[in-house]
């Protein structure tokens, strides 16, 4: 965990050394920390956490043939209310009260940049 927290502390300072819009570092700066254990730094479904006992691998966000099932408005709700209110695994935590909503809509965006697929209905 004390890994993590460097790691995740060095990225940030590298993003704005590198002279990151402020933007882009908060979205990656949110995924990594509240998503990333469980979808991977790299979308692909392969965090830590997830140990051959998980019993619903997490949604590989690099699939282009998962995302397009899925609109935005899916995503934030998905990500506002958890997997168990869109009869999806329980695995996949409600984060509604936790991250702001304004945070929640930066967070479907960064998912979104993983597929680089169209949303569905767009
Ligand atoms: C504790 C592990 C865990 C964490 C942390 C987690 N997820 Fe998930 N997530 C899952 C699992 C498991 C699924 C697959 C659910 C299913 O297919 O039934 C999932 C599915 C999803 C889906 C696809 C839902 C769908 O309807 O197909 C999205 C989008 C998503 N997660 C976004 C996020 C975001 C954004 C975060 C961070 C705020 C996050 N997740 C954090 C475990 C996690």
């Amino acid at each position: 965990m004390r890994t993590l927290a460097v790691m995740i502390a060095t990225l940030v300072s590298l993003t704005l050394l590198a002279g990151g819009t402020v933007q882009a570092a908060e979205d990656k700066q949110l995924f990594e920390f509240y998503c990333a254990q469980c979808h991977g730094l790299t979308g692909k479904g392969d965090g830590p956490n997830v140990t051959k006992d998980f019993k619903t691998d997490p949604r590989n966000f690099t699939s282009v043939a998962d995302m397009e099932k899925l609109s935005d408005a899916d995503i934030k709700n998905v990500v506002m209310d958890g997997g168990a209110a869109v009869s999806k695994s329980e695995l996949m935590p409600p984060w509604g009260k936790t991250i702001a909503e304004a945070d929640v809509d930066k967070l479907v965006a960064y998912v979104r940049k993983f597929c680089k697929c169209k949303a569905k209905g767009k």
